[in-house]
């Protein structure tokens, strides 16, 4: 009861070490290999895509997904603030210039309306991504249209939602190149990992090949474009294959946490993550935003818990308030949310190896910090 409580940690369950078995057996310990082959099309398959690419990480399915929309140098990009940096550094990588969209208060995520302005100020604008916080799906539709009526290619950024819901469809396809995380702390994990996802077969088979070094078909090296080193390991796919046979008992389990969290927090001046009624997360990380007004900070909040050695971390810092990005450009919508979110917000431990006895240990911390 009174160990360490991470901030979301992975979780194994004894059938990834079958498939890594399976790969040592076999001599497959190489970027390529059967449990890459089945894990792209078990997860392809359990997203409703109709292929994927195994790749080293989330970034590198988002740059991938960058150079497939044919962004250049100077190409302007919409992306979203509040997000993780991974959302839209590969943007910077092919030349691009992101310009941020404030994000809306249901789901923290990008504001449709502001998208729409973003297109006035910008007409020339061919690329959107869209991330979904926290496991929390973003107006996924209306962002898909709006791109569409722009003749913009949309890239979903599931890299923390898989096995969310959009309107009963899971996120990780409503873009046409749409990118996956396995980084420790994910739903699930290979140790480190990621995927691309989209229905056109062609784009994922350029993805694989600018992933294996754009090795030109010849018997010697031969190289007409740029590549990269970014598929993952056969041995990393077997944790995947694994993982990937609890994706759904992990939800329910964060689902729980989130919803524990929920019902104890109730008599406090605060609000967790909030979502659509027609969406489901995957409730990756649950959140507490506090009420306006009130003197707690989330900063009293964290240190308590970390006295208590419980691990919560402040909300992402919105990408137009971070150094390496104060030249771009950030369309508003009047209301600053992800600066708000970002002052009054906190996300909690959603370790899905906490007990409910860390979990009541955590909810106490928090409750005490309002009694002062
Ligand atoms: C929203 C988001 N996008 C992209 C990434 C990048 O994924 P990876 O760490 O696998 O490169 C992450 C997580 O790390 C993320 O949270």
């Amino acid at each position: 009861m009174s160990g360490h409580i991470y901030l979301s940690s992975p979780k194994m369950h004894g059938d990834e070490q079958i498939f890594i078995k399976e790969a040592f057996d076999t001599n497959w310990v190489a970027p390529l290999g059967k449990n890459v082959d089945e894990f792209e099309r078990t997860i392809a398959d359990y997203v409703g895509c109709a292929h994927a690419a195994a790749l080293a990480s989330g970034t590198a399915a988002l740059h991938l997904a960058v150079k497939l929309a044919g962004v250049r140098p100077g190409d302007v990009v919409f992306c979203s603030d509040l997000t993780f940096a991974a959302t839209v550094n590969p943007v910077t990588y092919e030349g691009g210039v992101q310009v941020f969209i404030e994000s809306e208060r249901e789901t923290w995520n990008m504001d449709p309306a502001a998208l729409e302005r973003a297109f006035e100020k910008y007409p020339q604008c061919r690329c959107v991504i869209c991330a979904n916080l926290y496991g929390t799906p973003a107006k996924l539709d209306e962002i898909a249209e709006i791109c569409a009526a722009h003749g913009a290619v949309f890239i979903e950024d599931a890299a923390e939602s898989l096995g969310a819901t959009f309107r009963g469809v899971k996120t990780g396809r409503f873009g046409k190149y749409n990118a996956l995380s396995f980084n420790g702390n994910k739903i699930i994990t290979t140790s480190g990992g990621g995927m691309l996802l989209s229905d056109d077969e062609a784009a994922i088979k350029k993805a694989r090949f600018w992933a294996t070094q754009s090795r030109d078909p010849f018997p010697w090296y031969e190289h007409t474009e740029l590549g990269y080193n970014y598929r993952m390991s056969n041995i990393v796919a077997g944790i995947g294959r694994g993982q990937a046979l609890h994706i759904d008992e992990h939800v329910a389990a964060k689902k729980k946490i989130y919803m524990r969290y929920k019902e104890e927090l109730a008599g406090l001046p605060v609000s967790m993550n909030p979502y659509l009624e027609y969406s489901e997360p995957n409730f990756w990380l649950s959140c507490l935003l506090i009420d306006r007004g009130c003197s707690v900070t989330p900063e009293d909040i964290r240190l308590a818990l970390q006295a208590a050695d419980i691990e919560s971390r402040p909300i992402w810092k919105p990408m137009h308030m971070q150094p390496i990005y104060k030249d771009r450009d950030f369309i508003g919508a009047g209301d600053s949310v992800g600066e708000d979110v970002f002052a009054r917000g906190l996300c909690l431990p959603s370790d899905i190896n906490m007990s409910e006895g860390d979990q009541a240990r955590a909810i106490e911390v928090i409750k005490t910090c309002f009694k002062r």
